[in-house]
């Protein structure tokens, strides 16, 4: 076949998902993918595919002998131009589920603009291939109906969050990708700089710092969507170059950040998903979420709450707990609706899933009509059996489940545990979606294997103001005592921060920041960071606080996480065009590669 070289006067005049009832009789010219060739009664169907939708074209020996003769030569996936004449489908031949399944066109003319091989997998929307596959041939993937139809709710998404930031006031400013390496938390990408010998640029984890300069800057309502770049360890809501909705604000208090968010999720809910949700969004301490739920991203659409039943079940015979208690630990349990039926081997599998969760075994009581049954109920007396049913407000046929492990484990596991549960018994309610801002997290986290303070946001956080004293109480100590302990009164200094969790998942997190330099100093004391250490990493930001800074906060979304709950999606890289697998690599054009000697000279780099 001879080389098109254009498209030879066969731009298409409608798109693959247009042609209606209204253009019978139109004569008109397609462009598109060839989706499927049937060869049925003498004639050939093509269902013609563009990103629009798909038509049927039919050739037919007897209409045009010279085309059908070309058409029996189409394979899937050539491109192709068609012309024809639309026509109404013969009478119980429309297809009901085709937008364009009342009409088909009748192939008069065809151009093969493009051969194609044979794809790898099939363009369809239930494929069982494997996602490597998937990742190398991208753009066939992307060509499948299901990742159109997430990137095309992506770019409303966009869309939407432009126009309603920019409906508040909000100006949509860029900042620099090469920058000072100045780590957030997470490892950085590092660019070697050829013109400075030996030095390097950071790529972004975050706009944080340059965000709040230009609050600094005097721009007070800032959003920019924007690429972060972090060098940590992947799962499937993590990428190491993931998309964030970044925003500040000047003169802001938390609640002001908080409306214009709740707005934000609420103008996408109603525009994505045709659904209203309720403002203001419910609240729930750090504290709070750790203790009843075990996470702080609690998901709420199903109850499976934690209650603590250690002073309850104090002074037991039942060794493995009392010996628990007087090691300082605590029993907290889960009441399992209904459950009370599972088999031995049933509770085998529990307790190895509680096991995996990072129990060291898991007992259970059985909720009879008046007994709860359990090889260990012998051991606690009638008051505490009493008092567990009370406790987990149980029915006859509930199924109580208890652990034991130190109070800094126990939270964690049973917050795991609850997870596993609901995926197991099916408790979660998948029409219903919780929202919820958790708020009040501690300021700092203590690293055992460290031995110091993190913050637990990021170094910019405001602590509550009524704990600033503490602050100077714990710099006091750790400077007696000449080292930090996990004990150090720091621990219990409260952030101004904030998360918004959806359905278990943190979609956005933010803070009310620090805007005076002695106190970010004080921060930075705490966290291991000398005063010189302060000023050659973020030396820059600590001046532009002495030429008044206003108070200011923000919040940044996780916008791929977002698109990924908005499209029901399993993974963020169902979202993203082009995403890294979960070893950070891109299969379609093998990224990271090996560069030549000469590039490594330039930078005066060596491999070793
Ligand atoms: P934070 O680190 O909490 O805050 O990030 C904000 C939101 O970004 C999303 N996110 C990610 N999504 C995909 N892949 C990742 N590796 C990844 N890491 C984070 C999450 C998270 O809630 N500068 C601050 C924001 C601020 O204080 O204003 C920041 O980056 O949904």
């Amino acid at each position: 076949m001879s080389e098109t070289v254009s498209l030879r006067g066969k731009k298409r005049t409608h798109t693959c998902g247009e042609l209606r009832a209204k253009d019978i009789n139109e004569v008109v010219t397609l462009n598109g993918w060839v989706d499927g060739r049937r060869d049925l009664g003498g004639m050939i169907f093509i269902d013609l595919r563009d990103r629009y939708g798909k038509t049927q074209v039919v050739f037919a020996p007897q209409h045009n002998q010279a085309v059908y003769q070309i058409a029996k030569q189409l394979r899937n996936e050539d491109v192709i131009a068609a012309v024809g004449k639309v026509e109404r489908r013969p009478d119980g031949t429309e297809n009901k589920s085709m937008p364009t399944g009342e009409v088909e066109v009748l192939g008069d003319d065809l151009l093969i603009l493009n051969e194609a091989e044979t794809p790898p997998f099939p363009i369809e929307d239930v494929i069982d291939t494997s996602e490597e596959l998937r990742l190398k041939y991208r753009y066939l993937d992307l060509r499948r109906h299901q990742m159109q139809s997430n990137l095309q709710v992506r770019h409303r998404m966009a869309q939407t969050v432009r126009r309603y930031l920019d409906s508040l006031g909000f100006l949509e400013i860029e900042t620099p990708f090469l920058m000072k390496s100045t780590p957030e938390g997470a490892r950085d990408y590092l660019v070697p700089s050829r013109i400075h010998h030996g030095k390097f640029y950071a790529l972004p984890q975050s706009p944080q710092t340059y965000k709040q300069i230009l609050m600094v800057a005097g721009y007070d309502r800032y959003f920019q969507i924007v690429k972060c770049f972090r060098d940590e360890d992947l799962r499937a809501d993590r990428q190491p170059e993931f998309t964030q909705i970044d925003i500040e604000m000047s003169f802001v208090l938390e609640e002001d950040i908080y409306r214009m968010a709740e707005g934000l999720v609420k103008t996408l809910f109603k525009e994505v998903k045709g659904v209203d949700i309720t403002t203001p969004l419910p609240r729930m301490s750090y504290e709070e979420a750790m203790t009843r739920y075990g996470s702080d991203k609690p998901d709420l659409r199903f109850g499976l709450e934690i209650e603590n039943v250690t002073e309850l079940l104090k002074g037991s015979q039942f060794k493995v707990f009392e010996s628990g208690i007087e090691a300082g630990n605590l029993i907290c349990g889960m009441n399992l609706k209904g459950q009370a039926g599972v088999s031995r081997k049933q509770v085998d599998e529990l307790t190895e899933l509680a096991k995996s969760c990072g129990a060291a075994g898991l007992v259970y009581f059985k909720v009879g009509a008046d007994s709860l049954d359990s090889p260990t109920a012998k051991y606690f007396s009638n008051e505490q059996l009493n008092g567990l049913r009370a406790k987990f407000s149980t029915q006859t046929g509930d199924l109580i489940l208890v652990v034991t492990q130190p109070a800094k484990q126990i939270f964690g596991t049973l917050g795991l545990f609850r997870l596993e549960l609901a995926k197991r018994f099916s408790l979660v309610d998948q029409d219903k979606d919780s929202l919820l801002w958790v708020t009040e997290f501690p300021l700092f986290e203590w690293s055992d294997d460290e031995r110091r303070f993190a913050a637990m946001h990021h170094p910019f956080t405001s602590p509550k103001d009524e704990d600033v004293a503490i602050i100077d109480e714990g710099l006091a100590e750790q400077k007696t005592k000449k080292r930090w302990a996990s004990d150090n009164p720091i621990g219990s200094v409260h952030a101004r921060a904030y998360d918004l969790v959806w359905n278990g998942n943190e979609i956005a997190g933010g803070s009310i920041r620090i805007f005076q330099p002695g106190l970010q100093q004080k921060m930075f004391n705490c966290l291991g960071i000398s005063e010189d250490e302060a000023q050659k990493k973020f030396g820059f930001l600590l001046e532009a606080f002495k030429y008044g800074a206003p108070p200011h906060g923000g919040i940044a979304f996780g916008f791929d996480r977002l698109v990924m709950l908005f499209t029901g999606s399993k993974s963020i890289r169902d979202v993203i065009a082009f995403p890294k697998t979960s070893s950070a690599m891109s299969l379609m054009d093998e990224a990271p590669n090996e560069v030549s000697r000469e590039q490594l000279m330039e930078l005066h780099l060596k491999v070793i």
